[in-house]
């Protein structure tokens, strides 16, 4: 298992809100037929990863833009590169699992996507040229890690957003551009349109 510098714990937790109400609540659309039989013995698992999802999502996106409110997106910078960590051990301790973000083209080279995520991420692309909406493209598995043990894995699309573009988009103001250039000399994030898929988050939950 990798450590992914800002958005990466491996955390044992006991996992909130995995009871019935949770089985009633995992949908099974868009989901190829092989990972709707997975969902069906895995109810409880999807819904943590979903939780951890959307509460990560927003707890960022607030961060986010709160900062860029007082700092501008210079400011925000540290939002990404300091602050990210803790707030995702929380979530990630609450939830009981382990949670990233990943995408084809990142800005930290420790997000860079595994094997599985990158062929995720190539089908999330698909899907969208066919025409799914790309805010609900969503995918899981049940797999093997690298040391044999039983995990269920899932991805998120995230979607460009207005917001992002200040420091994901064609052309970054000059001093965003400069600090983004010294923190991350591989940068390959830039150049997004809103709507583009930027990327996913991804969430691994060990199951024995
Ligand atoms: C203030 C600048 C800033 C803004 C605004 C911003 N990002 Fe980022 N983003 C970053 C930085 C810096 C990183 C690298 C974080 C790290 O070191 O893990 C990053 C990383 C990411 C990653 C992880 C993959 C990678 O490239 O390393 C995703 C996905 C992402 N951003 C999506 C978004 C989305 C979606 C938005 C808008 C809702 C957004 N970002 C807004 C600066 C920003």
């Amino acid at each position: 298992m990798r450590f992914r510098t800002i958005l990466f714990l491996a955390v044992l937790a006991t996992v909130a809100g995995c009871g019935d109400k949770a089985k009633q609540e995992a949908p099974a659309a868009q989901q190829p037929p092989a990972a709707t039989a997975a969902a069906n013995d895995h109810a409880a698992d999807l819904t943590a990863c979903r939780t951890a999802v959307g509460r990560l999502g927003q707890t960022l996106r607030g961060a986010l833009q709160e900062s860029i409110a007082a700092n501008g997106a210079i400011g925000a910078l540290e939002v990404c590169n300091v602050e990210a960590l803790p707030l995702t051990k929380t979530i990630s301790t609450e939830e009981g699992v382990i949670i990233g973000r990943t995408s084809l083209q990142v800005r930290n080279p420790a997000n860079a996507p595994d094997d599985w995520e990158r062929a995720r991420l190539t089908e999330f692309a698909t899907r969208k040229a066919a025409g799914e909406g790309a805010d609900a493209l969503e995918t899981w598995e049940v797999v093997d890690d690298a040391a044999g043990h039983r995990t269920f894995r899932y991805l998120k699309a995230i979607v460009t957003a207005p917001m992002c573009l200040q420091c994901h988009g064609p052309e970054l103001a000059t001093d965003v551009a400069a600090a983004v250039k010294k923190l991350y000399p591989d940068d390959a994030a830039t150049g997004f349109a809103v709507g583009d898929l930027r990327g996913a988050f991804t969430v691994s939950k060990p199951l024995s």
